[in-house]
């Protein structure tokens, strides 16, 4: 593709715009990704982005640096540091008079990392030669963007370009029963704000952000309930390691109540008085309850509202994810869709490989998302992972299977880490033997599920994994003694 460089007026608002090869409005791993891969493909390059932090500033990075994946981490490694501390490092012998946790340190800590990062975008936008613009783009034609500043709501400048990848991301989903107020009612960006440990805290939503940020302040000592309203607790992921994975939480602080149906949240005297349906017996019973604050966490929705009119023909469903094929190419064909705001799992790894398709796509090269090996992490301790099909997956699309399982107990690291918690599993197809899924709950699960991603990606047998030698003494011996297990030929169990 030829680089232009065109200078020209428009006659309408009078104004120098440049045409653009590419134009990606938002800058999360989707769209910064994206604007960095296209730039490295010879492609002039342009990214709008309206993010502001709490300074009111830019910020690059999206929901996962400034509010998601990044922040939360950090405040999951600083409240796993002070559990440690508090009650686990007695064990080996290590013991302190005087433990504290000053919130406002950690908060500082994770502002820093948050900074840090955001500010890395820039630079990388700097060297990549992307030319970054501040404010809100609206598609008003299939190559025209125009955009606005945030705060005036007025028109800074008119875009041209070939191509515009729509990577605008998701924002929570809000409950009319339980409206954001006062800090006592608060999303997942507020919840990572918190100023001091509560003393009670109830949560809406018991998917992966009511884990992970549960998880964070229960382990300063609050008292966290969950309330769930499926009846099955992450029905996604492996049904046994999912049992394993509740009756832990339960162990660390968690209370999660399923089948919890949310009638209304309000908040008097700084308190939220919660009433909700209890329907986990036979009789459905209205109940009430107190906290300090209340997160609510029910999912995010995408956000594809405000990005361009009906006109331009941009299809969306009716849960307003912009409809994409596999090459996440919209209806318009110049005009490319990637990350939360089209279909998938709402993760960053996704947003960002999606980003370098299309890219490589724009690029005239050949590129392509493997969707069926996305791999899921809950970073609570110890860690939730898998990638690939679950056992009831396969039931539903009649695959016959055998598996295989090794439990963390049996592991000679794990023991010597004092973390022997959780089992890896895995599904192989019966007939070719080729591994179908891996599920792992174990610290470090984050990393260990990144080599069973590589071996399905290139395709290996539940033999293959036998046959490659594992370093001892490792947690990933676990995995080699769970293929192993496929085949009634595990060394440390019982098979
Ligand atoms: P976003 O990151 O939402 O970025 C979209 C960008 O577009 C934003 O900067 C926004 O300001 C900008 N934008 C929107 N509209 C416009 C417009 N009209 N004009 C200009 N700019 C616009 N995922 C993981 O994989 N691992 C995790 O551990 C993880 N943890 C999370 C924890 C929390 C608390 C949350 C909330 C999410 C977490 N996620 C995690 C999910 C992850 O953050 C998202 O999947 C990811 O950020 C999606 O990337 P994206 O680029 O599609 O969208
Ligand atoms: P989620 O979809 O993971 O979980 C939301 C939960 O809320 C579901 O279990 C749902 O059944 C429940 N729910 C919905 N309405 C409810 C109601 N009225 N009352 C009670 N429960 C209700 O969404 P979540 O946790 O908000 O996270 C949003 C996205 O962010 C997810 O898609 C996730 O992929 C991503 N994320 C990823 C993380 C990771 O990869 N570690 C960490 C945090 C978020």
């Amino acid at each position: 593709m030829t680089v232009k460089s065109t200078k020209k007026t428009t006659a309408a608002s009078a104004e120098t715009t440049e045409v653009w090869d590419v134009l990606v409005i938002g800058a999360g791993p989707a769209g910064y990704v994206a604007a960095i891969r296209c730039a490295q493909l010879g492609l002039k390059t342009a990214c709008v982005d309206e993010w502001l932090n709490h300074q009111g500033k830019p910020s690059l990075g999206g929901t996962c640096l400034n509010v998601g994946c990044i922040p939360s981490k950090a405040l999951l490694e600083s409240s796993h540091l002070y559990r440690q501390a508090n009650s686990e490092l007695l064990q080996h012998g290590i013991s302190s008079t005087s433990l504290a946790m000053d919130v406002s340190v950690m908060q500082s800590r994770k502002n820093q990392v948050v900074n840090e990062l955001t500010q890395g975008i820039n630079a990388l936008f700097k060297a990549n030669n992307i030319t970054l613009i501040h404010g809100r783009a609206k598609i008003i034609a299939s190559d025209t963007i125009e955009v606005s500043s945030r705060k005036t709501r007025k028109k800074t400048a008119t875009l041209k370009a070939d191509n515009i990848i729509i990577a605008t991301g998701s924002s929570p989903v809000r409950l009319p029963q339980a409206q954001l107020e006062n800090n006592c009612i608060v999303d997942s960006a507020g919840a990572l704000e918190l100023k001091e440990v509560p003393q009670r805290l109830g949560i809406i939503g018991g998917g992966a952000i009511g884990l992970e940020l549960g998880s964070v302040w229960s382990r300063l000592g609050a008292k966290v309930v969950i309330f769930e309203a499926m009846q099955d607790f992450l029905p996604m992921a492996d049904s046994k390691l999912a049992k394993l994975f509740k009756r832990s939480l339960k162990k660390s602080g968690l209370e999660i109540r399923l089948n919890a149906r949310l009638i209304s949240a309000e908040v008097k005297n700084n308190k939220v008085r919660l009433l909700y349906e209890d329907s986990s017996g036979k009789k459905q019973n209205e109940k009430q309850e107190d906290f300090d604050k209340l997160i609510v966490a029910v999912g995010r929705k995408p956000n594809s509202d405000r990005v361009f009119g009906e006109e331009l023909g941009i299809e969306i469903d009716e849960r307003h994810f912009i409809l994409v094929n596999q090459q996440c190419q919209t209806s318009v064909p110049n005009i490319y869709a990637i990350g939360d705001v089209v279909r998938g799992p709402m993760l960053a790894h996704k947003a960002s490989e999606e980003g370098v398709m299309v890219a490589e796509t724009i690029a005239g090269h050949q590129a392509a998302v493997n969707y069926e090996l996305i791999p899921s992490v809950i970073y609570t301790h110890p860690e939730f992972a898998w990638a690939g099909k679950t056992e009831e997956q396969c039931k539903v699309e009649n695959i016959n299977i055998k598996t295989g399982s090794f439990p963390m107990l049996a592991s000679g690291r794990a023991r010597a880490m004092a973390e022997a918690e959780g089992m890896v599993k895995i599904i192989a197809d019966a007939e070719t033997d080729r591994v179908l899924g891996v599920h792992i709950f174990s610290v470090q699960a984050s990393e260990l599920i990144a080599q069973a991603v590589l071996m399905m990606e290139m395709q290996a047998t539940a033999e293959d994994m036998a046959l490659t030698v594992f370093a001892h003494p490792t947690l990933s011996e676990a995995m080699h003694e769970a293929a192993l297990s496929v085949h009634g030929r595990a060394i440390h169990i019982k098979n």
